[in-house]
């Protein structure tokens, strides 16, 4: 448990540092998107600090095994709906976001939902212990994130 509330206690002030670092770089405070721009980013870096830490785990031993069922419970959460966070138009100001999105969106709903399915996978793994399976499953997690960022994330 202590472990756990430490890393939430990291993760806060690192967050922290991050919005306040944003706040005074700043410029259009007044675009439209510019916060949902933020909260997605957000989100995302979330999800990489997950993956970041799963990978901690299952691919190079640390031994946090205890706390992978919370990560993957993250990335189960903060997958659910990754398309609700690119509202059409949100292209502008500062995103790596591309305009393809809106003009393939059901593929990129497809993409989506690729990650969340695997997310889930790798989470049901974890909750049966079924440890054989962590590599194949958070693999397919990876090649899952990769295959949206090819299309339609800005490098
Ligand atoms: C359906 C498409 C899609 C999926 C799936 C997806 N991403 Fe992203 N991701 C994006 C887009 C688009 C951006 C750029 C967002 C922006 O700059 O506004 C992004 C940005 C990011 C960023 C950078 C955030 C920042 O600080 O600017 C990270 C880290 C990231 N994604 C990690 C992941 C991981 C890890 C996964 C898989 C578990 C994943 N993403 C799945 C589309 C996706």
């Amino acid at each position: 448990m202590k472990n756990v509330a430490r890393l939430i206690t990291a993760t806060s002030v690192a967050a922290a540092l991050t919005l306040g670092l944003g706040a005074g770089s700043t410029v259009h405070a007044f675009d439209e998107h510019e916060a949902t721009i933020d909260y997605r980013q957000g989100v995302m870096r979330a999800i990489g600090g997950n993956v970041g830490a799963i990978a901690a785990v299952v691919v190079d031993g640390a031994e946090f095994g205890d706390n992978l069922e919370m990560h993957t419970s993250q990335l189960v959460a903060l997958s659910q709906d990754i398309p609700g966070l690119f509202p059409e138009g949100s292209d502008f100001p500062d995103t790596d976001a591309k305009e393809e999105i809106w003009d393939d969106w059901e593929r990129f709903e497809e993409l989506s939902n690729d990650t969340l399915e695997a997310a889930e996978a790798l989470h049901a793994a974890v909750e049966a212990g079924d440890e054989g399976e962590y590599a194949i499953r958070f693999r397919n997690l990876g090649q899952s994130c990769q295959a949206c960022h090819d299309d339609f994330r800005r490098e």
